[in-house]
């Protein structure tokens, strides 16, 4: 089966609500591994320091409280055609979270 497919069919099986207990809580150790491999590297880049993380920490972070960083995260996947699932962008938010910002 071609990728694509498969997604959507994964999905759809998630939107029917088959998978309900995976939206219950985020998977943090799914959310560090999409940070790593989608979101590191050019953060890395980007913020000149040569390590992705310092972008969460910056003093002048545009993330003020949860709600500001679920959209950053949003707008970072959706600007970038990163395709990740809302359940994959609720796991990176939760790491981000747990791991820089500490957000309550
Ligand atoms: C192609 C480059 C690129 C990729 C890939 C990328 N980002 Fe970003 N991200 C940026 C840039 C550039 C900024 C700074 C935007 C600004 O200052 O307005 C940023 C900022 C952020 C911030 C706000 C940081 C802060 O505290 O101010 C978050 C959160 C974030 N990205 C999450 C993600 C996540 C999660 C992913 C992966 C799923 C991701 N980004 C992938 C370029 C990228």
């Amino acid at each position: 089966m071609k990728l694509p497919l498969l997604k959507l069919v994964l999905s759809l099986i998630a939107f029917l609500g088959l998978n309900v207990p995976a939206f219950a809580t985020p998977d943090l150790a799914n959310g560090k591994k999409i940070d790593q491999q989608k979101c590191y590297a050019c953060h890395a880049k980007k913020s000149g320091f040569g390590n992705g993380d310092m972008i969460y920490t910056r003093s002048d972070s545009k993330v003020k409280n949860l709600q500001n960083l679920k959209s950053m995260v949003a707008m970072c996947n959706t600007e970038l055609r990163l395709d990740l699932f809302p359940e994959d962008e609720a796991d990176v938010a939760a790491f981000l979270n747990k791991q820089f910002y500490k957000f309550k």
